[in-house]
């Protein structure tokens, strides 16, 4: 956790509650309501679940609710059988929301989509049958690099319906990234397009899959989306035998498609996500728990009611896209908004022109995407009717109180709640978060556990302390079934503190009197640029494969905007201290390539010598008092300490 976080959130206590207007017309109106049903979902949560999955279709109900048998494999509503895609789309689609707006989207360019539930419906199906003609089927997987378009959303379903695991890769990951993600869940088909806008100009993304894939012997078919609905294509390259255009492989296929009736814990989907060590791993979700999860956090955490117009921010390639784009607000019949683009093209002002121009109720967004409104002025935001907003949230990493206000105040205009939700990749869905009609929010805390969610703050002897390791106690439905292909990482990773006991997520929280979580950020060497997961592990691996690198240390440092950005130091190989730009140049090139852009370090230090213990073990701690001005900790442990008074003075200059 960063100490500069801790130090803000130590001194904030102001307190908003919920506008009396808001709670009168929302689902949960009164923390007397939020506090019976809490103690119910965590005194018997079998009981609870039970109720609240009963409000989705299932095919065949289940025998057991929770199985715990196999701790911490955890399974829920075992022997159901259901498809997320029936109930985020054929319920709509096929009763009295049949006409309401499923999707709204927004390209780029300006060029704008809208699909009923019906149109979604007939969209999803004739994708599905797509898939099917080209002998995908249940429990294959299907990777998916996809722009910001309809037909993500679109790809992603038509995967469920059919029982195929889908596995999206953000479009801003390199073609090596890809590579590692499809030969690790063996995907069969890689969905792609043929291009998307960003900023101003065309991704290339089949270019990227081509090299990606050209050594997965596991990839039958590459399925080519034109980005344009009509007709125009963007050219490339496609190889005979192993690429297909969706508009013509997808023209005469039929617009009705039966779901699979699958296990409630049939695999759903992969994702991939950062850890402390190693490569990403495949976080694995099935589809009833996580069905039943998503559909009552999005209900209750935004308040989903019929008019809304909600628009999540994120990326399909992330968790929250999957949740709360896609699969959460669908369940509830929600109208969805989907953006392609940059938010600052052409001009700063962009999402609030969104908001305006498609009436977005509810608006949720990244904490580093609101300290760069802050910093592109007030201008940009005052320049469009922002009033029919009604709700704001917030996810991805800790929001500092300073940005909470001017959330609050520039875009609420101080009579819109704020949600700021604290959940993972792992989690599946939201685990805290204020209910926006119930719950006092205070700038900086994501403030109590969701239902069913038995949250506690723990030292590593497993003791209650106001600050500390946050860890959960219970298995709610979303929980993470594992990593894929490696069920002893799995145990590692979340498992391995307090017997067992209790999910280890990696952050690092504070509970004030209240009760009310203050989560700061990651404990371990997970690093949080702009809300995106990065492992530092992975970038040393990648520069000690450049040959003039011995060794490296990769820490996280505070970013104004990013909320952390990275910092290198790098060990030359032989007595060069100094290296170059050039070599700079070359090392960051490496991280565009092995993993993407995003996760390029804000600084490169090449030095002498990284401070060890005698037994040789980086010293992470000193590096992060070195980057952050910090007075430095104990010393006496280093093998050799004038390694970081050198350090220092390099890192100044
Ligand atoms: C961090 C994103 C503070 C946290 C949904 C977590 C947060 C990691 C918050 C998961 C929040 C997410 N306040 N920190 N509201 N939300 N985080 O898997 O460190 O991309 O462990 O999931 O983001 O990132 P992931």
């Amino acid at each position: 956790m960063t100490e500069s976080n801790m130090e803000t959130v130590l001194h904030e206590n102001r307190v908003f509650n919920p506008p009396a207007e808001f709670s009168r017309k929302s689902h949960l109106k009164s923390m007397d309501e939020y506090k019976a049903l809490y103690k119910r979902s965590i005194e018997d949560p079998e009981g609870f679940w039970a109720e609240i999955a009963k409000e989705l279709h299932w095919f065949k109900p289940w025998k057991q609710v929770l199985d715990a048998s196999e701790k911490p494999f955890f399974k829920w509503f075992t022997g159901g059988k259901t498809n997320i895609c029936y109930n985020a789309v054929d319920r709509h689609a096929l009763g009295p929301n049949a006409d309401r707006k499923a999707v709204i989207w927004e390209g780029e360019p300006g060029d704008n989509r809208v699909l009923t539930y019906k149109e979604l419906y007939h969209e999803v199906c004739r994708f599905a049958n797509t898939l099917k003609s080209l002998g995908i089927g249940k429990g294959d997987t299907v990777a998916i690099y996809l722009p910001m378009i309809p037909e993500l959303a679109v790809a992603v379903l038509a995967c469920a319906r059919i029982g195929a695991v889908h596995s999206v890769i953000f479009a801003g990951f390199s073609a090596e990234s890809i590579k590692d993600r499809v030969l690790d869940g063996r995907s069969k088909m890689v969905i792609t397009g043929d291009g998307g806008w960003r900023r101003g100009s065309v991704l290339e993304l089949k270019s990227i899959v081509d090299k990606g894939v050209a050594d997965c012997d596991c990839v039958e078919k590459v399925l080519v989306v034109p980005r344009n609905a009509n007709g125009d294509r963007f050219d490339c390259d496609m190889r005979d035998g192993r690429d297909v255009w969706y508009d013509e492989a997808g023209k005469d296929q039929p617009d009705e498609c039966p779901c699979e009736e699958l296990d409630s814990e049939d695999l759903l989907f992969l994702l991939y996500t950062s850890g402390s060590t190693g490569k990403p791993k495949g976080i694995m979700h099935t589809v009833g728990g996580y069905s039943v999860y998503t559909y009552l956090t999005a209900k209750y955490v935004f308040d989903l009611q019929a008019d809304d117009v909600y628009w999540c921010t994120a990326d399909v390639g992330w968790i929250t896209g999957h949740s709360y784009l896609v699969y959460g607000p669908l369940q509830n019949a929600a109208t969805i908004v989907m953006y392609e683009g940059a938010p600052n093209h052409p001009d700063p002002g962009r999402f609030w022109d969104i908001v305006d121009k498609h009436q977005v109720t509810i608006f949720y967004t990244a904490p580093t995407a609101i300290r760069a409104f802050m910093k592109w002025g007030d201008d940009w935001v005052d320049k469009h009717d922002l009033s029919s907003l009604r709700l704001l949230g917030t996810v991805g990493e800790p929001i500092n109180p300073e940005a909470w206000m001017w959330y609050h105040r520039k875009i609420g205009k101080e009579r819109c709640p704020i949600v700021d939700t604290w959940w993972q990749t792992e989690t599946g869905g939201i685990l805290l978060s204020p209910l926006p009609g119930v719950t006092p929010t205070k700038p900086g805390s994501a403030t109590l556990p969701f239902f069913g969610v038995d949250a506690a703050i723990l030292n590593p002897d497993g003791e209650e302390v106001e600050t500390g390791l946050l860890s959960i106690r219970k298995p709610w439905p979303s929980i993470l079934r594992g990593i894929w292909g490696d069920p002893e990482r799995f145990k590692k990773t979340y498992w391995c503190n307090w017997n067992g006991e209790y999910y280890f997520p990696g952050d690092g929280a504070r509970r004030d009197k209240d009760g009310y979580f203050w989560v700061v950020g990651r404990v371990d060497d997970v690093v949080n640029v702009s809300g995106h997961r990065i492992g530092t592990a992975e970038l040393e691996s990648i520069f000690v494969e450049h040959p003039s690198v011995a060794e490296s240390a990769v820490i996280g440092v505070p970013h104004e905007i990013k909320g952390q950005g990275l910092v290198a130091f790098v060990l030359l190989k032989g007595d060069d201290s100094e290296g170059s730009d050039a070599l700079r140049s070359e090392l960051n090139a490496m991280v565009n390539e092995k993993i993407g852009k995003f996760a390029r370090p804000e600084k490169i230090i090449f030095c002498a010598d990284l401070p060890k213990t005698r037994s040789g073990k980086i010293m992470r701690r000193l590096l992060r008092d070195i980057a952050t001005g910090n007075a430095l900790g104990n010393v006496t442990t280093l093998a050799d300490p004038s390694v970081v008074e050198s350090l220092k003075g390099k890192y100044k200059d």
